[in-house]
């Protein structure tokens, strides 16, 4: 995810222009924070109002930004807000007025003054692309520290066949989301992620379960992998899927069974995140054939599972140990109590009474409860951005403890 990295959109003037609205959807979606700026020409080819809808913010193109009131629009302050300025699509014009440094626009003006990397992904015809004064504005701009995704080959806005084509904004969102994951703190690291309901079986076809849908555990497993984490999945009956594969997934029903595995490979992981929704009790004894129904009434005895949380923070060595929980009173003072007595480094905290938060849906809203008593709220967000948050949280905090954890 990209949350909390500012992306400058900057749109020039080709036909490729309709692609940087896909561009700035796609990035909106891996959560960073886009501004869009436009040359004049972009304008004919793309609405401002469409890209300014989709960003969530104005648009630039102008010095001026409202001449009667004499308001200028900063270039300095928007080159310097972006952590990555992607000019996308770059025409032929604009990208000899990069390499002359030609400033007769605000786009060229905001380049000029920002010291984030700068990506460019051109668009043009094919011989436009081939000729020299072309491949040469490539090669300096390239030297100069400038990053250019070559554009693809295909069918052109002329009807030619060639080189010319804007890299899909589904690939150029993808880059970029790997060019901020490639410095994470988490690459290389081994983590263990719990995840799902589990099953306790009454017969062979009965059981007593809840209604977790595994998503956080799959999206947790997601983010951690996309920062070039080593993921290992232990999760229960889930339908849905892992993105990336090379996410160890390892399916398991029963709480005992989720226990077996976390005793045998903690002791190889360096970051433990227990999203699973355990039951805490089983039956006692389960029947080898389906229960008839008989007698009006039916009593099943249950025995504590074990808490494979408790166990992990009791058993933790270098480790940081992320646990959750899901409170319907007292919350933080529950919350802090099990991050103490579970020996975790931080508690992500869900509360019931609030709408949208907890089991099932599309959304949560958690707080973050740490060992240095603070606590950290956040709103209703989609589960996806609640996995970025905590991962986040996690990054940040072993930053700060680099020399104590890991
Ligand atoms: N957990 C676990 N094994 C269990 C129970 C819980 O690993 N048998 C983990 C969950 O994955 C979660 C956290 O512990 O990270 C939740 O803890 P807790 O709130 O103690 O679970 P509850 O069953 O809700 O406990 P209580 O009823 O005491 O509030």
């Amino acid at each position: 995810m990209l949350s909390g990295k500012k992306i400058l959109v900057g749109v020039t003037g080709s036909i490729a222009a309709y692609k940087s609205a896909y561009l700035v959807r796609e990035l909106i979606k891996l959560g960073a924070e886009v501004k869009v700026v436009m040359t004049h020409s972009a304008c004919d080819f793309i609405s401002p109002l469409t890209l300014s809808t989709l960003s969530k913010n104005p648009v630039a193109i102008d010095f001026v930004k409202d001449e009667e009131k004499g308001i200028w629009e900063n270039h300095v302050d928007l080159g310097l807000w972006a952590d990555l300025f992607i000019i996308a699509p770059v025409s032929a014009n604009s990208l000899s007025k990069l390499v002359s440094g030609n400033a007769d626009n605000f786009l060229i003006a905001t380049y000029l003054s920002a010291k984030c990397p700068v990506w460019i992904a051109p668009a043009m015809d094919l011989d436009m692309f081939k000729h020299f004064s072309t491949s040469d504005n490539l090669k300096t701009i390239a030297a100069n520290g400038v990053s250019v995704i070559e554009p693809t080959s295909g069918e052109l806005a002329s009807g030619l066949e060639g080189k010319g084509r804007m890299e899909e904004p589904e690939v150029i969102a993808q880059l970029i989301h790997e060019f901020f994951m490639e410095d994470s703190v988490l690459k290389g690291k081994n983590v263990l992620i719990t995840g799902g309901p589990t099953y306790e079986a009454i017969d062979p076809v009965r059981f007593i379960g809840n209604h977790s849908s595994g998503k956080t555990g799959i999206l947790l497993a997601d983010e951690c992998a996309a920062r070039g984490a080593k993921v290992t999945l232990v999760t229960g009956p889930t339908n849905f899927k892992v993105k990336d594969p090379n996410i160890e997934v390892i399916q398991i029903k029963a709480a005992t069974e989720m226990m077996d595995v976390v005793e045998k490979i903690w002791s190889q992981m360096d970051i433990g995140i227990f999203s699973a929704a355990v039951a805490d009790y089983r039956p006692k004894n389960q029947a080898e054939e389906k229960i008839k129904k008989s007698s009006d009434e039916m009593t099943i005895e249950l025995v504590k599972n074990p808490d494979i949380l408790l166990w992990a923070g009791n058993n933790k060595k270098n480790q940081y140990l992320v646990g959750f929980a899901l409170e319907t009173e007292n919350e933080t003072e529950n919350g802090f109590k099990k991050l103490a007595k579970k020996n975790l480094d931080l508690l992500v905290l869900n509360s019931l009474k609030d709408k949208g938060a907890g089991f099932g849906g599309e959304t949560n809203k958690v707080s973050f409860l740490s060992t240095d008593n603070k606590i950290k709220s956040f709103e209703l967000k989609d589960k996806s951005h609640v996995a970025a948050d905590i991962v986040d949280e996690i990054e940040n905090n072993l930053i700060d403890n680099s020399t104590d954890k890991l």
